[in-house]
């Protein structure tokens, strides 16, 4: 439903390759597009996706996720004030999609089909913290942006409070801060000591309290236990099998066991055991003069992980001697990692898991293996980067008591991890780049996880196990990892154990000196992306071989070069640039987009991978212009998204902002979390 006072259109101007306005390339991966993508490696591409997954909800004892059972959201709607190109007459509905979908539109709002309310949870600058201030937008300080709410909110999970049927802890990432979206008269060249420091505080993670009443809706509470802001000034403790490595140590931390802060997080995970993974994406923006660092061997690996020359965007390292490579180079392998946070234990030190490797992490989801080890599944978002997986050394134990409970938070500890390889089961000269579909009808193959170190054993000729685990690109390079179309969210069905992977996009596929068209990412000049289905043979997660196929290739549905895994394009919504995925308890598929490159807004869709409906993909949500669609839940009684940096077109500005989500009127726009009710 329509807002009406929020409906205004907004003056959309050119954005950047693939949809996203240069504003929010600039200050959220540091203008990577604009970039040559690092990996310059001669790794040949091998052509090409994979798991008995047990579901982490019924793993979990009756209280420790979100537990979801039933029918989803699943309501007939009656039509929508943005009514969809789509059918009229749909067919049968599967379980929980029994919506009218939403059509692509450029509104300044939150758009939702009949028969769903909207609610604003949370904004940034809200009191998350007892005694915090109210936000105020002309008059901020560092002090209050530590208790508040952080800014761009990401990731989203909820785990339920110990012993409450009624009683949650929602726990957001914030991914990274817009300087000239936060502050009137932003100077580029000039920032003050006090908006750096709002700066640090604004990245990192919230943790907020949320009640839920009878109707099922929720409302934030300040929790003097439970809430928590976690910032770049938070001390980690770093463990697994770089801990302690000369290549982590630092003036200010010798022994290379504890870092300061977390940055950029972008999605990541709820363990089987209750704690949220997050991931450290492009860390590389945040620190400058790595061409100061004169090191043959350290500037090639800065620039493996794209550290920029000079001065970066926002100029921490005029501040802080941690954000300059030219005085503590090793602080740039400090960052880049999946982190855990144990939301339960508001006092405990959050953790930096080396044993999962350093890249621009996504995200991470673990599933536990049917011999009882955990795999975790993760993408380095970049074009042409890689994916990879980890498996534990050790087996998870059920239950939510403290003893179980401490043995799994160690079981990313000790592991192996793996990097995949694909291989198309087409004759190569089929793939021919423009998306048409090979003679066997489909995009598909094989492939296989290649280990690349166990603890402190490399399996890479020429890397110890400590480099293969700080820069795991250079890892992935050396044993001809498969380049993909920048991975992004890596999740498993709670149905199927088939694994799903967001490619994003990647505009520079075919470009000259760049790897071409290959069948696991099939068009050149990649603007929309695609979605990967994959299974491990046997259904082992812990295995090293897998089957793989695409079940998405997205776009416009009359465009030759899309694919909705064999379903009527004339039936679909068109969508463009998968980021986040998510099942609901029925075993649809949620994907959140990022950067639609078809001119309209971002979006939430859903889609059945399994049965008649399968790649019948329909438009939930859309976000106001500028947006991102990220962190969803999609629970029985809610669905939760993220609204990243809305308004954030070029051109735009806290001193000329061009949208007024969600406040209305002469508002300044807001990143939210928006929660999504049934209304009959
Ligand atoms: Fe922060 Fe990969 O998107
Ligand atoms: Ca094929
Ligand atoms: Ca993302």
């Amino acid at each position: 439903m329509l807002p009406t006072d929020k409906s205004r259109l907004l003056p959309l101007l050119p954005t950047h390759p693939a949809g996203r306005a240069a504003v929010t390339c600039r200050y959220r991966c540091g203008d990577a597009c604009s970039h040559e993508a690092p990996n310059t490696s001669d790794n040949p591409y091998f052509g090409d996706v994979v798991g008995q997954v047990l579901d982490r909800r019924k793993v979990l004892k009756a209280g420790a996720v979100v537990a979801v059972a039933g029918a989803g959201l699943g309501v007939v709607g009656s039509g929508t004030a943005a009514a969809a190109p789509a059918p009229a007459a749909p067919r049968t509905h599967p379980l929980g999609l029994d919506f009218e979908p939403v059509a692509p539109n450029d509104l300044d709002a939150v758009v939702v089909p009949t028969g769903y309310e909207q609610d604003v949870l949370i904004r940034w600058g809200d009191p998350i913290l007892p005694g915090a201030p109210e936000f105020d937008f002309a008059n901020q300080t560092a002090a209050a942006q530590s208790a508040q709410f952080g800014f761009n909110n990401d990731y989203c999970a909820l785990v339920r409070v110990p012993g409450t049927r009624d009683r949650w802890l929602m726990v957001n990432n914030h991914e990274y801060t817009s300087e000239s979206f936060m502050f009137l008269g932003w100077d580029a060249d000039d920032p003050t000591r006090e908006q750096f420091e709002i700066g640090l505080a604004a990245h990192g993670l919230s943790v907020v309290a949320l009640d839920q009443d009878r109707r099922g809706r929720l409302a934030v509470r300040l929790d003097r236990h439970y809430n928590r802001r976690i910032t770049m000034n938070t001390p980690f403790d770093v463990r697994g099998p770089a801990a302690g490595s000369d290549l982590l140590t630092t003036s200010a931390d010798p022994d290379g066991v504890v870092v300061l802060g977390t940055m950029n997080n972008c999605s990541g995970g709820l363990t089987p055991w209750g704690t949220i993974l997050s991931g450290e994406e492009n860390v590389n923006q945040y620190f400058g003069n790595a061409d100061a660092v004169t090191d043959p061997v350290a500037r090639a690996r800065l620039a493996r992980y794209g550290f920029p020359a000079g001065t970066t965007e926002r100029k921490w390292e005029r501040f802080e001697r941690r954000f300059d490579l030219a005085r503590d180079a090793n602080e740039a392998n400090r960052f880049g990692w999946i982190v855990e946070i144990d939301p339960l234990e508001p006092g405990s030190n959050p953790v930096k898991h080396t044993a999962l490797g350093r890249f621009k992490h996504e995200g991470a989801n673990v599933i536990v293996a049917r011999d009882g080890r955990v795999v975790a599944y993760m993408g380095d978002d970049e074009r042409f980067e890689y994916l990879y997986k980890f498996v534990s050394d050790g087996k998870f134990k059920k239950g939510d008591g403290r003893f179980a409970r401490e043995h799994n938070k160690k079981l990313l500890d000790t592991g192996t991890l793996y990097v995949a390889r694909f291989t198309g089961d087409s004759p190569p000269e089929e793939i021919d780049g423009s998306g048409t579909l090979p003679a066997d009808g489909e995009f598909d193959g094989s492939g296989e996880w290649i280990p690349l170190a166990r603890n402190d054993r490399s399996f890479v000729d020429g890397m110890t196990a400590e480099e293969v685990y700080v820069f795991a690109r250079e890892a992935g390079d050396a044993v001809g990892a498969t380049k993909m179309d920048r991975p992004e969210d890596v999740e498993p069905s709670l149905k199927s154990g088939r694994m799903y992977a967001a490619l994003t996009n990647n505009t520079q596929r075919g470009q000259a000196g760049r790897e071409g068209a290959t069948e696991v990412n099939p068009r050149v000049a990649n603007k929309h992306g695609h979605v990967l289905e994959l299974e491990e043979r046997r259904g082992d997660n812990t295995g090293t071989r897998f089957s793989w196929r695409l079940m998405l290739v997205c776009g416009d549905p009359n465009s030759p070069d899309t694919y909705f895994a064999g379903y009527d394009k004339s039936q679909v919504s068109p969508i463009s640039c998968p980021d986040n995925l998510a099942f609901d308890s029925a075993g649809n598929l949620w994907i959140s987009t990022d950067g639609n490159a078809l001119g309209h807004n971002d979006g939430l869709f859903a889609v059945p991978v399994a049965g008649r409906e399968r790649g019948h993909v329909k438009q939930f949500l859309t976000v106001p212009a500028g947006a991102e669609t990220c962190g969803p839940i999609i629970d029985d009684d809610h669905v939760l998204v993220s609204v990243q940096h809305p308004g954030e077109v070029d051109g735009a500005s806290a001193d000329n902002p061009l949208s007024h989500w969600p406040d209305g009127g002469d508002s300044q726009p807001r990143p939210s979390v928006v929660a999504v009710y049934r209304t009959r």
